[in-house]
């Protein structure tokens, strides 16, 4: 298979790593997901077969590995809250050898950066072959190929992604799932799906973001402070707040080598809290109203041990105390918003720590092998 690259598109241009550069895409990302996928009123315009067989489905399987099965986990919200409809994301070198007892139609999704993983491959193999079933990659890469052995096929329009950590592919795989969902739950006569006005908010997560790397010196400062010797880092948060910390984990481990662990706030207590030691970072993320005040509570804890709390805290639930306060939109799409300062941090870690960002050691950007 051969990949097209627009030379300008991947030109790093003024930018010392390409992984900067795509940080600062993401905005435009999500704008070009809007032309291409959004009427002006909002509507998406997807494949009417494709979402009449997604309307079939009793449970909708989202399969994908690193930050692609992260943002499969962002995924499932969105699909249980705007089409109501069961929804599970899975890692593809799991599921690709296990005996699961599948629902009778299953609808796979594969979210997928380069088309090419061979574990994501792996399990479209079997839903081809053994469990006949309709399918939906959504790629970066036009003809890869999990996009030629899919039922159905969806763009991220995110451009080349060159940096080996991915950034824009992760928020533009969040933006192309609310699409897919606001068009299944408004074909299935969701209200949820019809109230949600996707055009707005997406523009108003495209803001939030330019803001966000429009003020990048207070997050160097930060992670100046303190990650630039740590040894270990936790992410903390609970839902979808914890799906991101997942992801904000993988970053700071995959480009700056800190042994990082994204983890859900309220299961701390039954365990790894034994690790937190004085100066230990936990960066709390809050976004979703119904459980602020758990993890506050959850804070207090790691705090008490020494920790040295950062808290990443959408506007609305903020309070004076906090220290990267973020722009609120829907509460379902704010993963697009919160991982944002994650991605930087990760970004300025590394560098503080004299590493090449965009080719960390042991890493590929395609992995083809299982
Ligand atoms: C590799 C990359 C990761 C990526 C994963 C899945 O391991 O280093 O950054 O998340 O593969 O890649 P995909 O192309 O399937 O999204």
């Amino acid at each position: 298979f051969h990949v097209d690259l627009d030379p300008k598109a991947a030109d790093r241009g003024a930018y010392p790593y390409y992984m900067l550069k795509e940080i600062d895409e993401q905005p435009a990302v999500l704008h070009r997901i809007q032309e291409t996928y959004l009427q002006d009123s909002g509507i998406p315009v997807l494949d009417q077969e494709m979402l009449n067989a997604m309307a079939k489905a009793d449970r909708i399987y989202i399969v994908g590995a690193g930050t692609s099965y992260h943002a499969g986990l962002v995924g499932q919200t969105l699909f249980e809250k705007l089409a109501q409809v069961p929804t599970q994301a899975v890692l593809a070198s799991e599921f690709a050898y296990t005996d699961p007892i599948l629902s009778k139609h299953p609808f796979f999704i594969f979210l997928t950066q380069s088309g090419e993983t061979a574990d994501s491959r792996q399990v479209l193999v079997r839903v081809n072959e053994e469990w006949q079933a309709p399918s939906l990659t959504i790629t970066n890469v036009e003809n890869s190929t999990l996009y030629r052995e899919a039922s159905y096929q969806l763009l991220l329009q995110a451009g080349p992604e060159i940096a080996v950590a991915s950034t824009k592919a992760y928020t533009a795989q969040i933006a192309v799932e609310a699409v897919v969902a606001k068009a299944l739950g408004t074909r299935k006569q969701v209200p949820a799906a019809d109230a949600f006005d996707l055009q707005h908010e997406l523009s108003l997560a495209a803001n939030a973001i330019q803001a966000i790397v429009d003020d990048k010196a207070q997050i160097k400062t930060v992670a100046h402070k303190d990650l630039a010797t740590t040894r270990n880092a936790f992410y903390i948060g609970r839902g979808v707040d914890y799906f991101v910390a997942l992801e904000a984990a993988l970053k700071l481990k995959e480009i700056s080598y800190i042994q990082a662990e994204g983890f859900a706030s309220g299961e701390l207590k039954h365990g790894t809290i034994a690790l937190i030691e004085d100066q230990t970072p936990v960066i709390a993320l809050i976004t979703q109203a119904r459980t602020a005040s758990h993890t506050r509570g959850n804070i207090q804890e790691v705090q008490s041990r020494g920790a040295q709390v950062l808290t990443i805290v959408s506007e609305n639930l903020a309070k004076t105390s906090d220290q990267l306060v973020i722009p609120s939109i829907s509460e379902l799409l704010m993963p697009l918003i919160s991982v944002v300062p994650a991605q930087l941090l990760a970004y300025y870690a590394s560098l503080e720590r004299g590493y090449n960002v965009d080719q960390p050691r042991n890493l590929a950007k395609s992995v083809t092998v299982e």
